[in-house]
């Protein structure tokens, strides 16, 4: 019988082209065992601002907002890699989520969050802060599958290779505390 294999969903929190954390992402794509299946969101500039107003079952739901509410329900886990702006989670993301607080993809969902800064407290206020909105909308985060990534500037290469053998231990058990609760 042919399985569906799960399906692992990448959002970065960062627009930028040349995102460290984007890359950081992909290479994390990379680490994902054979059975399941990893994809990226990458559109969430697509999205309106959120407005409760256009929230509600009788207004038609914006194109970009059905798209990203359907890849997160037929995603199986989730892994959100985020900058920090100006000690919190960039706009577009927290943006994103707040499409998402009444919807309720992110109930019982497994997900892994990493932020990634070049300063050295890597972005643990942002982490924190997404910690807290994800908590809220009940997502599952397993314990080794938070982490701040410090100097990521260095620790992700310009090819997107990460070769640092602390952060590529710490990136491998995220992976496997994500997989195993999915
Ligand atoms: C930043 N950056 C930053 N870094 C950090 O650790 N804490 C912070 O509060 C901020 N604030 C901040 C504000 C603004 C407006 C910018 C443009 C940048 C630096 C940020 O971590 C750095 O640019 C990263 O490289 C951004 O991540 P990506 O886009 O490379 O993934």
């Amino acid at each position: 019988m042919n399985q569906r294999r799960p399906v692992v969903l990448g959002i970065s929190g960062s627009l930028r082209k040349p995102s460290t954390n984007t890359r950081l992402l992909s290479f994390i794509g990379g680490m994902m065992p054979e059975t399941v299946a990893f994809h990226m969101h990458d559109d969430l500039a697509a999205l309106p601002h959120f407005n409760p107003d256009l929230d509600l079952d009788h207004v038609q739901e914006d194109e970009a907002v059905h798209t990203w509410r359907a890849q997160l329900k037929a995603a199986d886990a989730i892994i959100i890699c985020t900058p920090e702006y100006a000690r919190g989670v960039p706009g577009s993301l927290k943006n994103a989520l707040d499409w998402v607080v009444s919807s309720g993809e992110f109930v019982g969902m497994p997900t892994a969050i990493i932020s990634a800064s070049p300063h050295p407290d890597g972005g643990a206020i942002a982490l924190h802060s997404l910690t807290l909105t994800l908590k809220m909308m009940s997502a599952v985060i397993p314990d080794e599958a938070s982490l701040s990534i410090p100097f990521a500037s260095k620790i992700v290469g310009a090819d997107g290779l990460v070769t640092d053998p602390g952060t590529l231990s710490l990136l491998n058990n995220l992976v496997c505390a994500l997989n195993q609760a999915i």
